[in-house]
């Protein structure tokens, strides 16, 4: 198989082994309501045509029609010692976190993690929107694979040492300058996928992203020595991830 293929998620899912997968992280479109579309041109795409993706349902009951239809293909792939991470921001986690409940078990729930990313704008009329939600779910929470991700701690008395981190992940979002950018709408940084995909699959695991974009999940995977595997209905983001991907030693 591939490590990126162009296709919908759905007969992706459908043609996964049953239990062979370690991870599965999905960042899906969060129906926003827009079509999503690139800043500037990526690699191997066209100025006139600028990578882009619908990201508009007519109600969040048909978006999560159309999630529920695609987690319920994919868990059976995923190893009883295996984790799925959904990714997902205030638009619809109170009702993505019930839907895993429905497909999973609650009992499978492990984190509601908050990737706290700072940049952006702010309003007079509330507090401003600085997070996204990954819901972490596990297939058995008796076998489940965890390895304890550390990070810099901050406080004068640790000063220089590491801390376990929390359920909050402050990791900046990839500003304009940033060298990793694509410019690929929505993409993800790498230092949060190489924290997650570290923490949730063990070495030489199998790490699945089928919503792959930029192909940020499947970099970090090979980058630490997993087996990545994705897809995606674009076409400018499978080319792209396959260039990230060979741009990899
Ligand atoms: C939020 S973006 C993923 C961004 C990615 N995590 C990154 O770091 O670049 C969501 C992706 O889902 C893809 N997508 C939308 N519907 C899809 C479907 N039915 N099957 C596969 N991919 C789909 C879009 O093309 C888009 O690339």
């Amino acid at each position: 198989m591939s490590e990126a293929t162009r296709t919908d998620w759905l007969p992706f899912a459908r043609a996964l082994p049953r239990a062979s997968v370690d991870l599965c992280y999905v960042d899906p479109p969060f129906n926003t309501g827009v079509k999503r579309t690139a800043t500037r041109p990526i690699r191997g795409t066209r100025a006139s045509h600028p990578a882009s993706y619908q990201d508009n349902w007519p109600t969040i009951d048909a978006y999560l029609a159309w999630l529920r239809e695609r987690l319920a293909a994919t868990i059976p792939a995923i190893k009883p010692s295996g984790n799925l991470l959904v990714h997902v921001d205030w638009r619809t986690s109170h009702r993505v976190r019930v839907l895993l409940d429905e497909l999973l078990g609650a009992d499978r729930f492990v984190n509601h993690l908050i990737w706290s990313y700072g940049l952006g704008g702010s309003s007079p009329r509330m507090f401003a929107r600085k997070h996204d939600d990954i819901l972490f779910y596990c297939v058995d929470p008796a076998r489940h694979y965890f390895d304890p991700p550390r990070i810099p701690a901050t406080s004068r008395r640790m000063r220089g040492q590491t801390k376990k981190a929390t359920d909050v992940l402050d990791i900046p979002a990839i500003n304009n300058m940033a060298a990793e950018r694509t410019g690929y709408p929505t993409q993800k940084p790498l230092a949060l996928l190489e924290l997650l995909v570290a923490a949730c699959s063990p070495a030489k695991g199998t790490v699945l992203d089928p919503c792959c974009g930029s192909g940020t999940t499947l970099v970090a995977a090979k980058k630490l020595g997993r087996t990545p595997i994705g897809c995606d209905l674009s076409p400018a983001a499978v080319r792209l991830t396959r260039t990230r991907l060979s741009e990899i030693p």
